[in-house]
């Protein structure tokens, strides 16, 4: 099936900061079949949280408890995902926005393909626009490589602030790899100190833009 790149809200082709509501978008968005996914999911999953956030938590895909129940990180990657911001952050889920680079789950949670997160990303270009935090936060590489636009992998990447254009950016692991593998753990939670540090302006957000190489050394 062809795929083509469309996000087209009328009035809103050109949309500024805060121009575009959340629920506009979702209407945009609509049955979306823009890929195949649409044929396995069960719901879309938009996003959750405060459309005035501070902080967007971007992930990679809905898992199977996800598309069950239209919101995303519901399974054991979202409690430790909660965890994590409530007792390293200091944060709640209403505190924030969170969403995913895909709003459809990939069968058997196979990593999002190249045309998908092409005609799926301008969604959620979209409602970062619409909410337009300070600081994202991208869990994993899928999310990061999305947002940094780069190749490099999460572990050179994460436990630093990387600025592009407006936003700050925290990468950090994704809550499942932590799951599957808890040596990562601590930094998982040194990240999420940081992302509490950054809200409270105990750390200052980054002033320059990151220049990062996009080849794997
Ligand atoms: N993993 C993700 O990347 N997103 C979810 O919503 C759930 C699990």
């Amino acid at each position: 099936m062809p795929m083509k790149t469309v996000l087209s809200i009328p009035g809103h082709e050109h949309p500024h900061p805060r121009e575009v509501s959340l629920d506009e978008i979702r209407l945009t968005l609509g049955d979306c079949r823009l890929c195949p996914l649409w044929e396995t999911r069960t719901n879309i999953v938009f996003g959750v949280g405060n459309p005035y956030a501070r902080v967007v938590l971007v992930g990679e895909a809905p898992g199977a408890n996800e598309d069950a129940q239209g919101i995303p990180f519901v399974g054991r990657a979202g409690a430790l995902l909660d965890r994590v911001l409530e007792d390293c952050a200091g944060l709640h889920r209403s505190d924030v926005y969170i969403a995913n680079v895909l709003k459809c789950r990939p069968p058997n949670n196979r990593d999002p393909k190249p045309d998908e997160v092409e005609v799926c990303s301008p969604y959620l270009r979209e409602q970062i626009r619409s909410i337009w935090p300070d600081i994202i936060m991208t869990l994993g590489n899928p999310a990061t490589h999305f947002i940094l636009r780069t190749d490099l992998g999460i572990t050179r990447l994460r436990g630093m602030v990387h600025k592009t254009g407006h936003f700050a950016v925290l990468p950090t692991f994704h809550p499942a790899a932590v799951l599957r593998d808890t040596h990562k753990l601590a930094e998982l939670e040194t990240d999420f100190r940081l992302l509490g540090q950054l809200v409270r302006g105990e750390v200052p957000l980054p002033a320059e833009q990151s220049v990062l190489n996009t080849q794997e050394e």
